[in-house]
């Protein structure tokens, strides 16, 4: 008997997750004989976990906090964008061989270009400097910003990514004056910070919010309405969570894993029902 093709999601801890709704309905949607299953890795647990994907039923895995860069020691090959970030968000077993990609990154540019969000040769002023931030600035600088504001609490670790992108990056504090005048000339805020993660507490002064201009965007990359958000809408400003990104990274992966179009409508649908469903 052939065993079940599988997918799994790769993290520790891993708490409540959305992907598996919307991988899942993927698999049903394409009549694909496959499951996505969650796998809470203690670390000591990672290596073989990493290998048991060479199996001829794996298709692959979803990496998420805190393997991103772990797994890559016990891959094979990596894609560019992989490669430059230092960080692998998905796994493709290539018949034994596992390579490893990044998908936060175009899913990121994925998402905004389906909301119509336009950066190119435009400034963005971008909150946190972690993982979730290298992707969303090498997104950024690859659809053309010419600035790229990254405003951290740790002005080092702003600094850091900031360096990878000499004449459009700049590292300032979330709190300085600095800030102020990026924000009045901003065609989006992102927040790739984990504020807002739970509660309503906000990444900036919502006061700064009033800066922007009225056709500014403020993303937010947690996929709930956040604090931030709802102070943004409040201003009339345009509010993105999210979930959009979140959809487009499990799409490409999934997209890698078996070779065909992701069956983008079913997975959307099915992640905004597991979403009110929490
Ligand atoms: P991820 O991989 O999800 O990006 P991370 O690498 O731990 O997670 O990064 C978390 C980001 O949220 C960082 O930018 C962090 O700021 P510091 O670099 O100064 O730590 C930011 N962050 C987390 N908690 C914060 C808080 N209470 N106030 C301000 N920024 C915070």
């Amino acid at each position: 008997m052939v065993a079940a093709r599988r997918a799994i999601l790769i993290g520790h801890p891993l708490g409540h997750s959305l992907s598996p709704a919307f991988q899942n309905a993927a698999f049903r949607a394409a009549g694909i004989d496959a499951h996505y299953a969650l796998a809470d890795v203690p670390p000591q647990d990672l290596a073989a976990t990493v290998a048991s994907l060479r199996a001829a039923n794996m298709l692959g895995a979803n990496v998420t906090v805190p393997y991103k860069q772990d797994v890559i020691p016990f891959l094979d090959s990596l894609s560019d964008d992989a490669r430059a970030l230092g960080a692998v968000n998905t796994i493709v077993n290539r018949a034994g061989r596992l390579h490893g990609l990044n998908t936060d990154v175009p899913g990121f540019a994925a998402d905004l270009r389906e909301h119509g969000i336009d950066v190119r040769e435009k400034c963005v002023v971008m909150l946190g400097a972690g993982g979730a931030a290298r992707g969303v600035a090498a997104a950024l600088v690859g659809m053309g910003v010419t600035r790229l504001v990254i405003a951290n609490r740790t002005v080092a670790r702003a600094a850091a990514i900031a360096a990878h992108y000499p004449g459009i990056a700049e590292p300032t504090d979330p709190g300085g004056e600095g800030i102020r005048e990026r924000l009045a000339g901003a065609a989006a805020l992102v927040n790739a910070t984990s504020v807002g993660l739970h509660g309503g507490d906000m990444p900036i002064d919502g006061d700064a919010l009033a800066l922007l201009p009225q056709s500014a965007t403020v993303y937010d990359l947690i996929y709930r309405p956040t604090g931030l958000l709802r102070a943004a809408a409040s201003r009339g400003l345009r509010a993105v969570d999210g979930l959009g990104m979140l959809i487009h990274q499990g799409a490409l992966a999934w997209e890698a894993w078996t070779g065909q179009p992701a069956p983008l409508d079913a997975m959307r649908e099915a992640a905004h029902a597991a979403r009110s469903a929490r």
